[in-house]
């Protein structure tokens, strides 16, 4: 049975955990280690990973390419524009095509039905590198980054402030299958899929949705956010009027607990969501995040390969 990640349920919360328990194993063997040498023991050696993008990144990007090259393996990095994707070859016939040429599939797109397509027509493992729908890599490293942190996932209160969107539901699936808490600080019209939340509080996950952003952060563990205007939302006026009582500013960050940590998946934009002096400051791991995009793609794509 073909290992597809297009959410964070396909793994479950176990694959999770011995992802972050991989991750930190061997972020620390390679500690010295140019970015660009391989591991030891290069579990994915002669494997090669295709990449489409049909939006702009540049973290998952680089961190893919990165991180199967010190896997042993490397990738071929595509944008959609210069494929006959973007002339038109159906998705079934691409997934088709590139599991004959390529061991597995990583793709950033908008419409979640498309990986879903690529998935059902794939017979390598298909990996998502953002929908309109979900991020579940971006989670991954997210979670590593809190655990590096000394932050244990369980009962953790997590206040989220600003759009709900793809990273948000995103996290919402995480904390039902890692058993965290997630308080929402959003506009109204602006909360993140219901299908997310029922699932989370199926399973024990507290998830609240506030539009009083200081229930939201009051006694937070980690306070998160991202942009107000995520990618194909360009469109989109009168949004950041709505947004900008729930910016992440010095005195947000004062009503979290002392020990809070803040995270972003990147790109910022200073001045509306976060303002510098957060994201700059003492309790951001942004960076530490940023990094952490390398270790966990290369145990998401281990898991794909059945070797997690
Ligand atoms: N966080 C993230 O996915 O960044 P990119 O859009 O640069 O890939
Ligand atoms: N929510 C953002 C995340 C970017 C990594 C977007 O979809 O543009």
């Amino acid at each position: 049975m073909t290992r597809h990640f297009l959410n964070l349920a396909d793994a479950g919360g176990d694959a999770i955990a011995a992802m972050i328990a991989d991750a930190i194993d061997r972020k620390a063997v390679r500690e010295s280690f140019p970015k660009g040498k391989q591991d030891p023991d290069a579990p994915l050696e002669d494997h090669i990973l295709a990449m489409i993008f049909e939006k702009s990144s540049t973290r998952t990007r680089v961190s893919f390419d990165v991180g199967i090259r010190q896997l042993g393996g490397s990738s071929i990095v595509m944008d959609s524009g210069s494929m006959q994707l973007g002339r038109g070859e159906t998705v079934a016939d691409t997934a088709k095509v590139l599991s004959r040429m390529c061991d597995a599939i990583m793709i950033r797109t908008d419409d979640h039905d498309k990986i879903i397509e690529l998935a059902e027509n794939a017979t390598v493992p298909v990996i998502n590198g953002l929908t309109d729908l979900s991020h579940p890599c971006q989670i991954i490293a997210d979670l590593l980054t809190l655990v590096e942190h000394g932050k244990a996932l369980p009962g953790l209160e997590i206040a989220w402030l600003g759009d709900g969107n793809n990273v948000l539901n995103s996290i919402v699936e995480a904390a039902g299958l890692m058993k965290f808490n997630v308080r929402i600080g959003c506009p109204q019209g602006y909360d993140p899929d219901q299908t997310f939340i029922d699932a989370a509080q199926a399973v024990g996950a507290n998830i609240s949705v506030h539009r009083d952003e200081n229930e939201a952060v009051a006694g937070a563990d980690v306070v998160v956010t991202d942009t107000w205007v995520s990618m194909g939302q360009e469109h989109v006026h009168n949004k950041l009027a709505a947004m900008m009582p729930y910016q992440v500013n010095d005195a947000m960050m004062e009503q979290a607990k002392d020990d809070a940590l803040f995270l972003h998946c990147l790109p910022a934009h200073r001045g509306e969501e976060v303002m510098p002096s957060v994201i700059d400051g003492p309790q951001s791991v942004v960076w530490d995040e940023a990094e952490n995009r390398i270790h966990a793609q290369k145990s998401i794509m281990r898991w794909c390969f059945g070797q997690i």
